[in-house]
């Protein structure tokens, strides 16, 4: 990891680190000799990651008090907090009339509930100490009417509006926000659907100029840049990285 990144020694949070992407996170923050807390829902998915993580809270983020109680937590255990990731998403593809209530509180509250009050509890300190770095998970779906995606697109589409007021607020106390939107990914969230559906993989690559699915280092490497004190004039972004599928 190029030492120029200036990520030793950085306190860095990732709200989800026992996901697919958020895992390849925090191996990437490690690797770049960052100190590393995650929250995520379970202890068992926590106890699965590298023993180089410094602290694990296991708490379900779309409650908003226990969003807020998780990364006080982390970032009175780590000592403070330089830089805060939310990588916590879930989706459930279907025509909007087959969603029922509950099924919308639950994905706007896990994508956009937990979003609020992570970021917003882990913008205090940074807003004090004058330094700081907020990165979220948005997605192509906040950006394009795709089918099936109602409630997870709105969340998505909402987190970019987030993540610019973040930014625009906190721009003067050296605070930057900014967003990455992967596009089509093979992880978790979407290998249950297209092992499902086999016949959708190619029909999406085909939508992809690059012509293929992306990999995890392709999202991991641009976040570590974003997280890194070298972004420090990069702040209310929604960062495509998709092989182009949003320019065609
Ligand atoms: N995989 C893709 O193709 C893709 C594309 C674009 C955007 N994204 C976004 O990237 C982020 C990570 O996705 P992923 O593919 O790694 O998915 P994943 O399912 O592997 O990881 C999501 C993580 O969120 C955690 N989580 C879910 N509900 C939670 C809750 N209530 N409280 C605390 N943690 C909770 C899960 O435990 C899991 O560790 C999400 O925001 C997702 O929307 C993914």
């Amino acid at each position: 990891m190029p030492e120029w990144l200036g990520l030793a020694g950085q306190r860095v949070l990732v709200a989800g680190g026992a996901g697919t992407l958020g895992a390849a996170l925090v191996d990437g923050f490690l690797a770049a000799g960052a100190e590393v807390g995650v929250t995520d829902l379970s202890d068992s998915a926590l106890a699965a990651l590298d023993s180089r993580v410094s602290v694990r809270v296991a708490a379900d983020l779309s409650q908003a008090p226990a969003a807020r109680q998780a990364v006080g937590d982390v970032r009175e255990r780590l000592g403070g907090l330089d830089v805060f990731v939310h990588c916590v998403g879930i989706n459930d593809r279907r025509s909007i009339e087959q969603y029922s209530a509950d099924d919308w509180d639950r994905i706007i509250s896990v994508n956009l509930t937990s979003a609020f009050h992570t970021a917003t509890e882990a913008v205090v300190g940074m807003k004090a100490q004058g330094h700081g770095r907020i990165i979220f998970f948005s997605s192509v779906a906040g950006r394009s009417g795709h089918k099936l995606h109602g409630p997870y697109a709105a969340t998505k589409g909402a987190i970019n509006q987030l993540m610019r007021v973040i930014a625009h607020e906190n721009a003067e106390h050296g605070v930057t926000a900014n967003a990455v939107a992967p596009g089509y990914m093979d992880t978790t969230l979407t290998r249950q659907y297209l092992s499902d559906h086999p016949e959708k993989r190619e029909a999406l690559v085909a939508l992809i100029p690059a012509g293929r699915f992306g990999q995890l280092e392709e999202v991991v490497d641009p976040v570590l840049f974003l997280s890194s004190p070298r972004a420090s004039f990069i702040t209310g972004q929604v960062l495509y990285i998709d092989g182009g599928r949003t320019i065609v």
